[in-house]
């Protein structure tokens, strides 16, 4: 067993925490303050490799493996969350399923320019009445020759208002369940594809997203991703990696919170003392530390089973599972730790607190993740 990172893996870290603290951290503030979408910053993801972290060159990515990837989404996502998971659904929800299950010709239209960050994209499979129980898709797509007829609408789709391509799930038979699925890869500009305005919430306010409607959109039927009726097992190994990310994504925000926490308390005084030097504040930081990681652990064993192309539905579960929740208990003893001034908008501890929050629930909520958990333990 080792614990240390290679040479490789150390090098795109540091590269990645100097951007952070470079073009995001003195930014972030002001991107969240007015839902501004981070348009410099995303350029140079694309200009340092890092919206196709893990493809081959060949499609235009880094060629890097996939703890490299959780390396930099720690990092980008301690500057900013938004920024974290707009570089997380390009890489994981997008780029991975066309790498896993599309054809060269596919690899070459739909990946090479998105991996390579001239164009972005995002992952359609969430629907009003289909948020964790995914196999409940109601978008259907008919076959007329050789095309497919789309109607039905996504929603909560990040990277969707600025997105050039969806990889897009659908119904293809409404008889067979989940074995009804068929996925596609769907260019947004096509006629028939509708966008609404961005969402309002609660954090990641500078990452949008949306609603979509679709209304007859015809796909080729060259563009379907894997064979009809797989779309539920792309969507669900796809998670399997995009959920190493959001995992990341947590780390990273619950790391801001503390490493600033940690300074704030070295510099306020309370009773005669430093904050630091009361017992009180010591044990928070000792929980924060210790919980910080063991997430990492977490987060790294996954990613490096994804690497050995071992299934890691289980461990990409549990990372995101205990990275998540807590990225929150992290950013709420920062915030207790800044007292008054952690509430007030002028610092960035209730921006962790909120960013924190959405660990939990996208990519599949908590309980999705202990129903994954859970079913892997009980399935011998
Ligand atoms: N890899 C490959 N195949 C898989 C799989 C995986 N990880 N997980 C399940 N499957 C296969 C199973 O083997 C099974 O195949 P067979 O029928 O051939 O036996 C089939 O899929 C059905 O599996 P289950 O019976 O386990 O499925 P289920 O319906 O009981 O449960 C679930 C599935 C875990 C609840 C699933 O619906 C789920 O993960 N839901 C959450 C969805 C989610 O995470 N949504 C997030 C949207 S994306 C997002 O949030 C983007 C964003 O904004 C950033």
């Amino acid at each position: 067993m080792n614990f240390e990172l290679t040479e490789v893996q150390r090098d795109i870290q540091k590269l990645c925490r100097d951007f952070a603290a470079r073009e995001l951290i003195p930014h972030a503030k002001k991107w969240d303050e007015h839902h501004e979408w981070p348009t410099e910053a995303v350029k140079k993801l694309a200009e340092l490799s890092l919206l196709g972290v893990a493809v081959p060159e060949q499609w235009g990515g880094a060629a890097l493996d996939n703890v490299c990837y959780a390396l930099a989404m720690e990092e980008i996502s301690r500057g900013c969350a938004s920024t974290g998971v707009i570089m997380s659904v390009n890489n994981s929800l997008y780029s991975d399923p066309i790498l896993k299950f599309g054809t060269d010709a596919q690899k070459e239209k739909w990946l090479k320019p998105f991996a390579s960050g001239q164009k972005l994209g995002c992952f359609g499979l969430t629907e009003p009445q289909a948020g964790s129980d995914a196999a409940a898709q109601q978008t259907v797509a008919v076959k007329k020759g050789d095309r497919y007829v789309v109607n039905g609408s996504k929603n909560w789709i990040t990277n969707g208002p600025k997105a050039d391509a969806i990889v897009l799930f659908t119904m293809t038979n409404k008889d067979a369940g989940h074995k009804g699925i068929t996925a596609f890869v769907v260019p947004t500009g096509a006629k028939g594809f509708k966008r609404m305005a961005p969402d309002k919430k609660m954090g990641i306010s500078a990452a949008w997203s949306c609603t979509m409607y679709f209304e007859d959109l015809e796909i080729p039927a060259e563009d379907m991703l894997g064979k009809e009726g797989d779309g539920f097992k792309v969507a669900m190994s796809t998670l399997d990696g995009g959920r190493i990310g959001i995992a990341a994504q947590a780390l990273g925000i619950a790391r801001a919170a503390y490493e600033e926490a940690l300074r704030y308390s070295g510099e306020r005084q309370s009773f005669g003392k430093y904050l630091r030097e009361h017992q009180a504040i010591q044990f928070m930081l000792a929980d924060m530390a210790t919980e910080l990681d063991a997430a990492r652990l977490l987060v790294l064993r996954a990613a490096l089973l994804k690497d050995k192309g071992v299934r890691h539905s289980q461990e990409s579960a549990m990372a995101k599972l205990y990275a998540s929740e807590m990225a929150s208990r992290v950013a709420n003893k920062a915030l207790q730790i800044f007292g008054g001034m952690g509430y007030s908008k002028e610092l960035d501890a209730e921006r962790h607190v909120r960013d924190a929050r959405i660990t939990e629930i996208y990519e599949g909520t908590s309980e999705i993740q202990r129903i994954v958990i859970s079913a892997n333990l009980l399935k011998d």
